[in-house]
Formats: C-alpha cells, sequence, structure tokens
C-alpha cells in the first residue's frame, strides 16, 4: 500500500477499537487514520488521549445510519479500506431496546457497504463480528468458520445479519471483504456494563456482584491487544471473502471468573482474602442466556500464523492494574459527565 493509503476505522472511540487505531497510528504511520464514531455512551475520545495528536489521526464525529453522510465522507475521503468497528454492543441493551441494534448494526453496516462499493477504486471492507452469531453450545465442541449461525439475542441476530449482508456484498458486488468472528475481550478501557469491568468496578466500590442465574454460563475471553493484533493481521493478510474466528482458548464458568477476580481484587486492594466474594449476588437469569461460546482459531493461526500474546491470568492482571490507575476515569464514565464534555467539542459533521 502507498504512502497515501486512507483508512476509515469506524467505533474508534469505543473499546475495541480505540486499541485498533492506537494500533495502526503507531505501526503504520504512513497510513492516514480517520476514525468515525458517533460518540455514543460507549464513545469516548478520551481512550485516545494518548494517540489524538499523530500527523496521521483524524477524527470525525457521525453517525454511520445517516447515509448520505456516509455517501458525502466516502466522496470526500476516497478511503483505500474500512475497518468496521461501530455497534451497539451490549446484549442487555439490546434486549431492552432492539431496534437500536437494527439501525446501527444493520442499516448502518448497509450503508457503508453501499459506499464502500461505489466508484472504481477496490477498497477492503473489515467487518468485526462476533462468536454470539453461532447461538451457544453445550458442554462440549468449540464454534469454527463453518459452524451454522443461530443467533438467540437482538444483538447476536442484529450482527448476524450484518455478516450476511457482508458476504452478499461480496457475492454480488465483488466488494473484497474480509470478516472475523471473536470471543469475549476484556482489557483497559472497557466500558463498564459487562461483566469484567463493571464487576472490577463495583469491588472498588463494595457494591453487589450481580450474577445472572447460577453463574454457570462459559465465556471463552481474549485480551483486547489480542484481538486488535488479529484485526492488524486479517485486515493485512486475510483471503478475501474469507471469514476468521478469533478467540484465546479461555473458557471460563462466570461464577469462577468472578471469584478469581474478587481474590486478586483483594490482593491488589490490601484487603483480607474473601472479603470481596461477599458481595456476589445471584440475580434473575438474563433472557435467551446462550450457555456457553468457545473459540477454534486453528484457521487464523495456522493461515495467518496469529497467537494471542498473553494469558488470561497476565490479562486480567494488567486489566486490574489498569482499572485502579484510572479511577477517575471510570467515575467520569459511569457519571455520563465526559460525553456532555465531549459533546462541546465536536458538532455533528
Ligand atoms: P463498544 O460499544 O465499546 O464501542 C462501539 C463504538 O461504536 C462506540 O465508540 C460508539 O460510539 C460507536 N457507535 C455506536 N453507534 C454508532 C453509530 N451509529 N455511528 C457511529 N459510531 C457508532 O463496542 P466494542 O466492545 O468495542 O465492540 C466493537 C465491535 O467489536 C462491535 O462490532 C462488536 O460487535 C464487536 N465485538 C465485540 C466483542 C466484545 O467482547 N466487546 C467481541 C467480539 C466482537
Ligand atoms: P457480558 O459481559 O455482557 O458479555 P456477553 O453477554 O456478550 O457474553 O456478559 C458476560 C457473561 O456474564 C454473560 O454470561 C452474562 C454474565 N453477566 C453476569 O452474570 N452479570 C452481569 O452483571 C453481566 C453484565 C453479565
Amino acid at each position: 500500500m502507498g504512502s497515501t493509503t486512507k483508512i476509515l476505522i469506524t467505533g474508534g472511540a469505543g473499546f475495541i477499537g480505540s486499541h485498533v487505531v492506537r494500533r495502526f497510528i503507531k505501526n503504520y504511520p504512513s497510513y492516514q487514520i480517520y476514525n468515525l464514531d458517533k460518540l455514543t455512551y460507549a464513545g469516548n475520545l478520551e481512550n485516545l488521549r494518548d494517540i489524538d495528536k499523530s500527523p496521521n489521526y483524524h477524527f470525525i464525529k457521525g453517525d454511520i445510519v445517516d447515509s448520505e453522510f456516509i455517501q458525502q465522507l466516502f466522496s470526500e475521503h476516497d478511503f483505500d479500506g474500512i475497518i468496521h468497528l461501530a455497534a451497539e454492543s451490549h446484549v442487555d441493551r439490546s434486549i431492552a431496546n432492539p431496534i437500536e441494534f437494527v439501525m446501527t448494526n444493520v442499516v448502518g453496516t448497509v450503508n457503508l457497504l453501499n459506499a464502500a462499493r461505489k466508484g472504481d477504486k477496490k477498497r477492503r471492507f473489515y467487518h468485526i463480528s462476533t462468536d454470539e452469531v453461532y447461538g451457544s453450545l453445550g458442554t462440549s465442541g468449540l464454534f469454527s468458520e463453518q459452524t451454522k449461525y443461530d443467533p438467540h439475542s437482538p444483538y447476536s441476530a442484529s450482527k448476524a445479519s450484518s455478516d450476511h449482508f457482508v458476504r452478499a456484498y461480496y457475492d454480488t458486488y465483488g466488494l473484497d471483504i474480509v470478516i472475523s468472528n471473536c470471543s469475549n475481550n476484556y482489557g483497559p478501557n472497557h466500558f463498564p456494563e459487562k461483566l469484567i469491568p463493571l464487576s472490577i468496578n463495583n469491588i472498588r466500590n463494595n457494591n453487589a456482584l450481580p450474577v445472572y442465574g447460577k453463574g454457570e454460563n462459559v465465556r471463552d475471553w481474549l485480551y483486547v491487544e489480542d484481538h486488535a493484533s488479529a484485526i492488524d493481521l486479517i485486515y493485512h493478510k486475510g483471503k478475501s471473502g474469507e471469514t476468521y474466528n478469533v478467540g484465546g482458548l479461555n473458557e471460563w464458568k462466570n461464577i469462577d471468573l468472578i471469584r478469581f477476580l474478587c481474590k486478586t481484587m483483594d490482593v491488589k486492594l490490601g484487603r483480607e482474602i474473601g472479603t470481596s466474594e461477599r458481595l456476589i449476588t445471584f440475580v434473575k437469569d438474563r433472557a435467551g442466556h446462550d450457555l456457553r461460546y468457545a473459540i477454534d482459531a486453528s484457521k487464523l493461526r495456522n493461515e495467518l500464523g496469529w497467537k494471542p500474546s498473553v494469558t488470561f491470568e497476565e490479562g486480567l492482571e494488567k486489566t486490574v492494574e489498569w482499572y485502579l490507575r484510572n479511577t477517575a476515569w471510570l467515575d467520569r464514565v459511569t457519571s455520563g459527565e465526559y460525553r456532555n464534555y465531549y459533546e462541546q467539542q465536536y458538532t455533528h459533521r
């Protein structure tokens, strides 16, 4: 790719997107990186403060659901590639308000696909998806790229739908696409509504730790920087039209993970071991709660040579340390004030 390569990263102010933007800014100084983000409750420009003065970084505030705006943006910039992470991402919110998930995850993705296929330029469209499209596993087996789609939540149904559209644009219009389906991520800058950051924040504040059902559901956890390294590799080396599963072979039952986190936090906070565990509170189960997710990432390992850099224990330690060093970040994002602050600095379009 030449010296003027322009890459559009959507959702770059969110959890995973901010790690992807940082990695691309640092590893590819010759690329111009455009971060397009609506700055919903989950988007936070503070996540990128360390790189936002880089000469190859550009922020655009905007909504992928606005098709006219997206078309204009592509006419203005003629991007060489798109890495699409913008989404509504929380299952519980999708149960409460499914239509927003249809708008952003499905309509927003189709708007980007339409803009990406226009004109003569051959540009890569990389769609970041989730293992949740495959549904739920029993006690054994792994999701492979051949596993049949079987989404159960409005979130996973919207992501499955967007995946189908992306493949349809490859088959119908010959758009150069790649898709990856990743397992649960954890790490710095994760909004504290998801299990790990919520639990860290609640332990710190001595609040109850809500465990859905009996805590027997299993998730396969991957450190966010390892997801970013997989995205880098797939964007550059992935075969057009292909799907790659990404996961760390790190299965944890929720209750075991929370107990382990409680011990880690007790040590870090200088509390007597067992103190934080007393905060565990079993609550009503999530509707349609998938029992188990686990990824077979052997295609990515064998074909592109990817492997995670940290074990779960190392990644969790780094994560806890980051949150304890950044309690001001936690307090700001839970207060909601940060949104008003950034809203004043950027106007739509
Ligand atoms: P996130 O919720 O932290 O961030 C999403 C970002 O998208 C935010 O910055 C938000 O402001 C932006 N956004 C939302 N709606 C938008 C819109 N209409 N227009 C423009 N920007 C908008 O999400 P995340 O956890 O970083 O996930 C990123 C992507 O990775 C998503 O596509 C998600 O489905 C996928 N994924 C996430 C996980 C995970 O464990 N978090 C695992 C696998 C795949
Ligand atoms: P979450 O972090 O919301 O990710 P996902 O639903 O995409 O896997 O939840 C991870 C697991 O933790 C899931 O099985 C639901 C469960 N959970 C709780 O038990 N308590 C909580 O407060 C939350 C947010 C999740």
